[in-house]
């Protein structure tokens, strides 16, 4: 009696094609690396958080910025007063970070 067995097979054949061919599981992605972060806008600005957390995140907390919105003045003169207290800077990262300040904390 062979018909068990070739209902067997072609059952298994069915359930491997629809398996296959279910478009939903084109869906199941395993979940983006950065998938709590949200995207940066560009490299340039991923690359500018990152100077901005190096150079202002190490004495305090990045908190301290958000909790200071201003405008371009207001950062140029902050800068200024953070590397009297100690901050430093390549002179080509000056325009990089303050440029990052005013757009991410500046005045509301
Ligand atoms: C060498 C350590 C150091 C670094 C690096 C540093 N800060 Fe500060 N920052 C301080 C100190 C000290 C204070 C004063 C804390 C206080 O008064 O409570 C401060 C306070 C601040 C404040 C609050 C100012 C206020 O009037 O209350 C802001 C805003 C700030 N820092 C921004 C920055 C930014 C932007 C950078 C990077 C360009 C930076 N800090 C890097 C040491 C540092």
């Amino acid at each position: 009696m062979k018909a068990p067995l070739l209902l067997l097979a072609a059952a298994v054949a069915l359930a491997l094609v629809v398996f296959f061919s279910d478009p939903g599981r084109a869906n199941i992605a395993p979940p983006a690396a950065s998938a709590s972060a949200p995207a940066p806008a560009s490299p340039q600005q991923a690359a500018a958080g990152q100077l901005v957390l190096e150079r202002c995140g190490t004495c305090h907390s990045l908190d301290r910025l958000a909790e200071h919105r201003q405008g371009r003045a207001g950062w140029e003169n902050t800068m200024r007063t953070m590397a009297q207290l100690g901050a430093s800077w390549a002179p080509n990262e000056q325009p990089v970070i303050l440029n990052y300040l005013v757009q991410h904390f500046g005045p509301r």
